[in-house]
This record gives C-alpha cells, structure tokens and sequence, in this order.
C-alpha cells in the first residue's frame, strides 16, 4: 500500500504518468484539476466557484481544496494525489490528515512547459491526454471520445499559472525535502523513460 503525492510545474506530466502508474500500481487517482473540471462541467456550486479562479490561472481558495481532498481520501489505505498540495498551507493541513511515504517531484525546464500546455489535447471521455505533434492530424482519442484544448492552456493563464506555480508551489520542494520524502525525477524525457523511473523508484518504497 503506498500514499504518494505527484508534485511539478503545469506541464511537467503529472496526468500522463499518473495514468501510467495507476495502470500498474493500482494505486487511486486524485487529481484536484479534474475534480474541479468536473464539477465545472456539471455547473455545480463547487464548479461555479472554482472557475473564477483557474480561468484567470489563479489557485482555487485553500479551504476549499482542503477539504476536497480530505473527503476523497477519508477511506483510502492507498493513493496517489496530483495537483495537492500545491501551497504550503495545504502541505501542513496533509500533514494532519495523512502520511505519505513519498514525493515525486516531476522536473522540466520551464522554457519547455509552455509548448508543452499550449499543445496539449484532452479527451473529453476517458481524460487521456495527448500533444498535437503526436496526433499526426488525427483529431480523436484512441477511446472514440473527442479531443478538446483546455481552457486554461491559452498562453496567457499558461503564463500565469507558471508564475503562481514558482511562488506558491515550488517551496513544496524544500519542505518535501525537509521531511525524507522527496524523489526527483527528470521529466525532461520520452514518457517511457520518465515512467521507468518513477516505477523504479516506488518499487523501492517498502
Ligand atoms: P491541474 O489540472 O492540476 O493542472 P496543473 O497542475 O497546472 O497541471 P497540468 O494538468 O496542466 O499538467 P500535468 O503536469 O498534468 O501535465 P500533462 O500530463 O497533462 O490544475 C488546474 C487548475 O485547477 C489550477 O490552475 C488551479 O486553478 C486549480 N487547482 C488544482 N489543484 C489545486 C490545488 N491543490 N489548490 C488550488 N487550486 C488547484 O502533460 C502536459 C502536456 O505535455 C501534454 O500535452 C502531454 O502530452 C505532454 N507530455 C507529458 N509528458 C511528456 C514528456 N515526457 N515528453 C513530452 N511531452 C510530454
Ligand atoms: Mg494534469
């Protein structure tokens, strides 16, 4: 059983690898984003609130959040969070409501996550995720299910995002550090490859 936080700038691949480890750990996959997205996409009070703030590329309120994750975890002996703790306050409020046994930190220079966000396809049915140069023109998910661009992967909330990822979420390094729980990982790599070692890596975990 393994608790595990997948942490990185916008772009650097959480959602690719966390589909990737989800097929071979079995272990849940959270993503606050995509409880967001969802919530968004079924005009619920939650959604209506978050989407003022990821529209300008803003974080949506710590309270908020918090408790989020704190409901999707209450029964959970195993999981793996994607896009949380992104501040330090929700870093400590994880603190009191979980441990993790480990940080992986998915590094990609920040020249490269632009092309990487403006380019990026999701699909609308089954979330997987693409880029336009793998798509050779196609414009459908292996599922059937229809590719959309994000709303917030317009260059000018990409830059946002960037700048809030730099101030508010970076310091999550140092404090993983802090604690023994970090596990860097270079991004900067085939998916195969960033895969292979982020598998190598929790196969350690005991
Ligand atoms: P969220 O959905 O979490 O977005 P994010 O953190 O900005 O990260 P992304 O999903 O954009 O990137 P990713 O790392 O998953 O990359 P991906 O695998 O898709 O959050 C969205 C918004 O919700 C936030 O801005 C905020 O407003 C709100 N929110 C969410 N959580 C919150 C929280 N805890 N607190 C407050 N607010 C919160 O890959 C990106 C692209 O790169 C794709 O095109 C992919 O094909 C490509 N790619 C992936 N890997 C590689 C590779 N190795 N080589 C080349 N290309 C690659
Ligand atoms: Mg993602």
């Amino acid at each position: 059983m393994k608790k595990i936080i997948l942490l990185g700038p916008p772009g650097a691949g959480k959602g690719t690898q966390a589909a990737k480890i989800k097929e071979e750990f079995g272990l849940p996959h959270i993503s606050t984003g995509d409880i967001f997205r969802a919530n968004i996409k079924a005009r619920t009070p939650l959604g209506i609130l978050a989407l003022r703030y990821i529209d300008k590329g803003r974080l949506v309120p710590d309270e908020v959040t918090i408790e989020i994750v704190r409901d999707a975890i209450r029964n959970l002996d195993s999981f793996m969070l994607d896009g949380f703790p992104r501040t330090l306050a929700q870093a400590e409020a994880l603190e009191s409501i979980s441990d993790v046994d480990a940080v992986v930190n998915i590094h990609v220079d920040s020249a490269k996550l632009m092309k990487r966000l403006t380019g990026r396809r999701v699909c609308a049915s089954c979330k997987a995720t693409y880029h336009v140069d793998m798509l050779d023109g196609g414009d459908a998910c292996e599922c059937g299910g229809e590719l959309i661009h994000r709303d917030d992967d317009k260059p000018e909330t990409v830059e946002k995002r960037l700048a809030v990822y730099e101030a508010q979420t970076r310091p999550l390094i140092e404090f993983y550090t802090a604690r023994g729980k970090l596990i860097n990982i270079d991004g900067d790599a085939p998916v195969e490859r960033v895969f292979a070692d982020i598998a190598a890596a929790l196969r350690q975990l005991s």
